[in-house]
């Protein structure tokens, strides 16, 4: 995600905003606008906070209201024209934005007709130009009315050259906050941007505009209603506000994991639910007609990301895929057939050995179209078209939203391959978009049930393990992949999966009292198989926690310990699975005093081969 700040007093202006900047973490350019006697002047820079620091050195402004921005571009690559504040044509009144505008295209079309011109890519900019349409000198109105035909998240802070002494706010879906010191006032998208200076603060809800004055603020909604919020006085130190008050980042973004859902999904799916539109990642109808087989590369999580997009593209949209770890693929000779479309998948986006097998695949002629996180990335660069996870900035090395973001992205890949090569009837595709829809409140049900999984991590027969199997069958063999991945690289307890129906082929023998055995045996087509595997465990004394559905009391008779998941339709179960199994490593990891967010010899992005 992006962040923005505002500031209205008398401090340094620019001083206040650049220091709320540097507590935003994750972004490939910044700005800021002030408002003085000559307009609104306006500093942006590429790269690093550094770089719009030098400029600033070079050239400074000065006024008593402003606004700045960090971007982690979603729409448009990093480069000064893309990056925040925007302006309308006048260059009077100056925006920053943090989330994602889902009609962005019909609003700039219907602006450009009314004879706007556009100066950036970024749906953001839409609303700079509505504000001004709907501006006729009261700033809080413009913004207000200029929102009601808006759809999509937005953390926004406005200000104007003829309102030099307001600073206007809105917020929905992504977070904004409101400080207050003595006759003076802040704004940001987390309370680590401007504690520095208050702890008195209000956090806007959905829905709410805020104008800010030095002496207090006026707050309602889209509607006009007037709202009082609640002033709260936050106590956390430095170090848990840019945490958001969770004590490592790793934790904080697997509770984002229901809001950056929403975003992956944001813009995806028609009005009438039947539908994805996927219209903008450059690959044709005619080309996924064309297409004979789908290559899926990637490495570590987005490699089990890939695996379950897999399952999912073969079994609805019929097309045969080949999953490669791209360390592997690179160097095997593979087979690129004709009018192929090859995927690789990748957080980072600059994972070496994946850049490299993509170069390969595209050198043979595949047509390239990338799953992943990071815009503006070498991946993202390399690519013919790109599905953006829209997944915000992953600081902890263990990959949790990254991870939930891309099975995401595949299953609106899967759809809308689907659509098109008419694998799926309509009721299909609106019954298995019904379900997508009520995932992130699932996501949200686990996150507010992690009780249990936090005594599970405590008990010492699973806490001081030497020794974990994970197990899963069809969509959820990849989910027994991740959760021994993140128990492994965040606990350091040596930790392997396999498909159920394998462990009798050898692993078995491994099978003690000592031995954790984490089940994942959601209900769905292959439940009773997995049952089957997991009564061999236990035959062998083995440890076993499942991971089952709840009403499921069958699989309490099989089980040392059961975690939880709601019902949920089988194909979306890798999503829920991962929740549990990212709290279970978590609070492993941190019972054994684990570094959780930076583990032992991990990189955050694995930039060489
Ligand atoms: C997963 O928790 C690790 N951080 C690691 O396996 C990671 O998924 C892998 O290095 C791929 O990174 P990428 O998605 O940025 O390409």
């Amino acid at each position: 995600m992006s962040g923005v700040v505002g500031y209205i007093g008398d401090k340094n202006t620019v001083e206040v905003l650049v220091a709320g900047l540097h507590r935003i973490k994750g972004h490939d350019s910044a700005g800021v606008a002030v408002v003085n006697d000559q307009g609104v002047s306006a500093v942006k820079s590429l790269g690093k906070l550094e770089n719009l620091e030098a400029k600033l050195a070079a050239q400074p402004v000065s006024g008593a209201v402003g606004i700045g921005h960090a971007r982690w571009a979603t729409h448009g690559v990093p480069n000064e024209t893309n990056a925040h504040p925007h302006f309308d044509a006048a260059d009077e009144i100056a925006i920053v934005h943090n989330g994602i505008i889902e009609n962005y295209q019909e609003l700039r079309e219907a602006l450009q007709q009314e004879g706007v011109t556009f100066r950036s890519q970024t749906d953001s900019e839409t609303l700079v130009h509505l504000i001004r349409k709907y501006y006729t000198g009261d700033l809080f109105k413009a913004v207000q009315q200029a929102l009601q035909g808006v759809k999509g998240a937005w953390a926004l802070g406005v200000v104007c050259k003829n309102n030099p002494d307001v600073l206007v706010v809105a917020r929905q879906g992504s977070p904004l906050v409101v400080g207050f010191g003595e006759n003076e006032a802040f704004m940001g998208s987390d309370v680590s941007a401007i504690i520095k200076y208050t702890r008195d603060v209000v956090y806007l809800d959905h829905g709410q505009v805020c104008e800010i004055r030095c002496d207090g603020i006026k707050v309602e909604d889209l509607a006009g209603n007037a709202v009082t919020p609640e002033v709260i006085h936050v106590d956390w130190d430095d170090s848990a506000a840019e945490k958001d008050g969770f004590p490592h980042f790793m934790l904080k973004e697997i509770h984002q994991q229901p809001e950056v859902i929403r975003s992956t999904l944001r813009g995806r799916i028609s009005d009438d639910g039947c539908s994805i539109n996927l219209s903008d990642i450059n690959i044709s109808e005619e080309e996924i007609k064309a297409c004979p087989r789908i290559s899926i590369v990637a490495c570590g999580t987005s490699w089990h990301a890939g695996m379950v997009g897999k399952y999912l593209i073969e079994r609805f949209a019929k097309i045969p895929v080949e999953l490669d770890l791209a360390s592997e693929y690179r160097y095997r000779d593979p087979i690129v057939e004709e009018n192929s479309i090859f995927i690789p998948v990748s957080q980072s986006g600059e994972t070496a050995d994946t850049m490299e097998a993509i170069r390969l695949a595209k050198s043979q002629g595949a047509k390239i179209l990338a799953v992943v996180n990071t815009v503006g990335s070498s991946v993202a660069r390399e690519s013919h078209g790109v599905i953006y996870q829209q997944a915000g900035p992953e600081i902890s090395i263990a990959s949790t939203k990254a991870y939930t973001t891309q099975v995401t992205s595949f299953v609106l890949l899967t759809l809308w391959l689907a659509q098109i090569r008419g694998t799926m009837t309509q009721d299909q595709a609106k019954e298995m978009i019904e379900h997508l829809r009520t995932l992130p409140e699932k996501v949200q049900a686990v996150l507010e049930n992690q009780d249990p999984i936090k005594a599970l991590a405590g008990k010492p027969k699973y806490r001081d393990a030497q020794s974990a199997f994970f197990l899963g069958r069809d969509y959820n063999y990849p989910s027994a992949l991740e959760g021994a991945l993140k128990l492994k690289e965040v606990s350091y307890i040596h930790a392997e999966a396999y498909p159920g129906g394998e462990v009798k082929h050898g692993p078995i023998a491994l099978v003690t009292n000592e031995l954790m055995v984490v089940c994942v045996a959601p209900q769905g087509n292959i439940y009773d198989k997995m049952v089957s595997n997991i009564q061999a465990i236990k035959a062998r004394a083995g440890l076993v926690i499942s991971i089952a559905t709840e009403g499921d009391d069958n699989i309490q008779a099989y089980s040392d310990d059961v975690l939880y998941i709601p019902e949920c339709y089988e194909p979306f179960t890798p999503i829920l699975v991962a929740i549990p199994l990212q709290l279970f490593a978590y609070y492993v990891a941190t019972n054994r005093g684990c570094d959780v967010d930076q583990p032992r010899n991990l990189a955050k992005s694995v930039i060489v081969e």
